[in-house]
């Protein structure tokens, strides 16, 4: 049984590289903040990097704030790579081991779980996105990838508790495809990492939110959030309108109501 009262709803936008102008970022942030406004949600945005302070400083304390990726060690030659010392009093969240960044930037399951540990080391709550490519999911691996991506996550945590990681499950190809997984099986999907993460720790696992992030909407948003296991979203493509993503953090909140 899922003790899911006790975990607050988590929502979080992911801009990726976009919108083209920092005018343009400071806009969305102040409407994000105008639009969740006092909800019972943990709304968090992830700018690129270059804007981070420009946006916190923006939404004020009403909407956290996440990186996008980081590396895992403090400083040193890491050309273009930024730590979570760095972060320390600009981003609350980040986000690490997107399909993107294990896509394009090579980031390994052992890269990740370097990272998540980096993060929590620091204070720093990582939102950590596991999930199948169309591929794997066609031939049957969807639960082999998610299990192997999620341990390799964790695995370097002395504990869960306490560590105020969250989950993202996003399988590849719902991502940017306006083709979302079913409420149901982003559910059994949720369901399985909460079991998994309760063999490592079984008090812990029940504070993880587990967000569901592929072409999530403020239309089905709901859907999800009213699955047992599933906590809240990681949004991308909605969360560049205001009106979308403040849809979608509403819909979290009307899901406990
Ligand atoms: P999407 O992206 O909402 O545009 O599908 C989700 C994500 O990449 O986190």
């Amino acid at each position: 049984m899922s003790q899911r009262a006790a975990r607050r709803p988590l929502v979080a936008g992911n801009w990726k590289m976009n919108p083209a102008t920092r005018a343009e970022a400071l806009a969305l942030a102040r409407d994000v903040a105008r639009a969740t406004r006092g909800v019972p949600v943990d709304t968090v945005i992830c700018p690129p990097a270059i804007w981070l302070v420009d946006v916190a400083g923006a939404v004020g304390d009403d909407v956290g704030i996440g990186a996008q990726t980081m590396h895992a060690e403090e400083r040193g030659a890491f050309t273009g790579e930024l730590s979570a010392l760095m972060l320390d009093g600009i981003a609350g969240y980040v986000i690490l081991g997107h399909s993107e960044r294990r896509q394009y930037d090579c980031e390994t399951d052992a890269a990740v779980g370097r990272k998540v540990a980096s993060a929590v080391r620091h204070g720093l709550r990582p939102i950590a996105a596991v999930g199948e490519r169309a591929d794997e999911r066609r031939t049957g691996l969807t639960d082999a990838v998610v299990t192997r991506q999620l341990r390799a996550a964790i695995a370097m945590l002395d504990a869960v508790a306490g560590s105020g990681l969250a989950i993202a499950y996003e399988p590849v190809w719902a991502i940017g495809t306006g083709d979302a997984a079913s409420p149901a099986d982003a559910q059994a999907v949720a369901g399985r990492i909460r079991e998994l993460l309760r063999e490592v720790d079984p008090r812990g696992a029940e504070e993880v939110p587990i967000l569901y992030g592929g072409s999530v909407t403020a239309s089905n948003a709901a859907g999800f959030f009213a699955q047992p296991d599933l906590d809240g979203a990681l949004v991308g493509g909605a969360s560049l309108s205001a009106e979308a993503f403040g849809g979608i953090v509403h819909a979290a909140a009307a899901a406990r109501a």
